[in-house]
């Protein structure tokens, strides 16, 4: 469909990047990204109109994204020239081939594109020999400058190579030996460095991606309060395997909780550090306040939890419960990646998939029907009825009315 708006537009469109990539290696992808020879805005108002989309054009950017009803989004950009200032009257802008739109991306692995024009229609656009390098299993960039025009590849390339299973060449791997050196991280804007980080620890098990990060010296620059250079140590090593180990636990019980392991991980990487470094990492990256809150809060109070309980092993359910009861599921997660005793692991288990659902046998309008008035003495007769059911003093409804009485 958008070969043929393309078409009737008079350009050539494709899909590029990521979602050939994982085309020919046979993953799913559902991130489409089009290049178009010509127009893109227009394209993606077309194409919108059609589907019923609404589009999000980016004007200076001649990029423009659409949603359909169904919430799935295409972005679509145009093929173009950088912007010149020239002093004749040139175009600012000038429409260029797909080529060089390919050559400034990332990896030769993600910058193939397949026709979409009906008459071209599933040809693929190889370039710079991507498909040996896929075949190979390689990540390398395009050129030399490519991290130095933007630094955040340096994570991309450890992800793919830890998702993919690839290996990033000699050379990419001297080049960003060299950035990393160089310290031009500082000029790229922070939030972004983020953003990658969390996708690395978005991934089903990010440490591999971890221990290259380490060993390419990124650790220092994203926690300057950890040792310099900082290896991955074997204690480190230790809780963020826990961390692992407790997240793919959690994942098996399919609940409905939605989770972010990311902060799991962030909090087992932190786990040696001060809440104050963690607030100074939170400010660095400019994290959105609700996730700098719920890190923050989570680490104390896992924290705290933790040293409790390691010296207390013999607590009823019910005292479990009231330690626990204010940790959000990454919290626990982070408390079961911690703990160094089996029994606070055991205890958080049980709290996780079953204490932490009680619900009081005697209903708050039966509570009223036998002549108790709403307020404070409810809630206290609600946590005592908690209490007694958790600890298996109370088995029945019949028990926990007989007991209020
Ligand atoms: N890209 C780039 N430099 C970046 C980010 C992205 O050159 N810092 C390019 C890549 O060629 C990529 C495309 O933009 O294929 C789209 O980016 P994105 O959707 O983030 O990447 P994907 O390759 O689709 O990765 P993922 O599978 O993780 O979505």
């Amino acid at each position: 469909e958008i070969g043929e708006i393309a078409e009737q537009q008079g350009c050539n469109a494709y899909v590029a990047g990521g979602f050939v990539r994982d085309l020919i290696l046979q993953v799913q992808n559902t991130d489409i990204d089009i290049v178009i020879e010509g127009d893109g805005i227009r394209l993606a108002k077309a194409l919108a109109a059609q589907r019923h989309g609404i589009v999000h054009p980016h004007e200076k950017f001649g990029t423009a994204t659409v949603i359909f009803p169904d919430q799935s989004r295409i972005d679509v950009a145009t093929a173009r020239l950088e912007y010149y200032d020239h002093p004749a009257a040139m175009p600012t802008v000038e429409h260029s081939s797909t080529k060089l739109d390919l050559y400034r991306r990332d990896f030769t692995i993600n910058a193939m594109a397949i026709h979409l024009n009906p008459k071209r229609f599933g040809i693929l656009v190889d370039y710079f020999n991507s498909q040996n390098d896929l075949k190979e299993r390689r990540i390398q960039v395009l050129h030399n400058l490519s991290f130095v025009e933007d630094p955040t590849r340096i994570f991309r390339a450890i992800r793919f190579e830890s998702r993919l299973d690839f290996t990033i060449t000699k050379h990419t791997e001297k080049l960003i030996k060299n950035t990393v050196q160089m310290n031009l991280f500082d000029r790229v804007e922070e939030p972004r460095f983020f953003h990658e980080l969390k996708l690395i620890l978005s991934e089903d098990n990010p440490i591999p991606a971890l221990r290259r990060m380490a060993a390419l010296k990124l650790f220092p620059f994203l926690w300057p309060d950890l040792r310099p250079n900082l290896k991955i140590d074997r204690r480190f090593l230790h809780f963020l395997t826990q961390a692992n180990q407790a997240i793919s636990w959690f994942k098996l019980l399919y609940l409905p909780d939605k989770i972010e392991p990311w902060m799991v991980y962030l909090l087992a990487i932190m786990s040696r550090s001060r809440t104050k470094e963690l607030i100074a990492f939170c400010n660095r990256f400019s994290l959105p306040p609700r996730q700098r809150r719920k890190l923050i809060a989570q680490k104390t109070e896992a924290e705290r939890v933790a040293q409790e309980m390691q010296k207390r092993p013999f607590l009823r359910p019910s005292e479990t419960y009231w330690l626990l009861h204010e940790l959000d599921i990454e919290g626990l997660l982070y408390l079961m990646a911690i703990a160094r005793k089996r029994y606070i692991q055991q205890a958080v288990s049980h709290y996780v998939t079953t204490w932490r659902n009680v619900v009081p046998l005697v209903r708050g309008d039966e509570l009223k029907a036998m002549g108790y008035i709403p307020g404070p003495l409810f809630r206290t007769i609600r946590n005592h009825l908690i209490e007694v059911q958790l600890d298996g003093q109370v088995g029945s409804r019949e028990d926990a009315l007989s007991f209020i009485q």
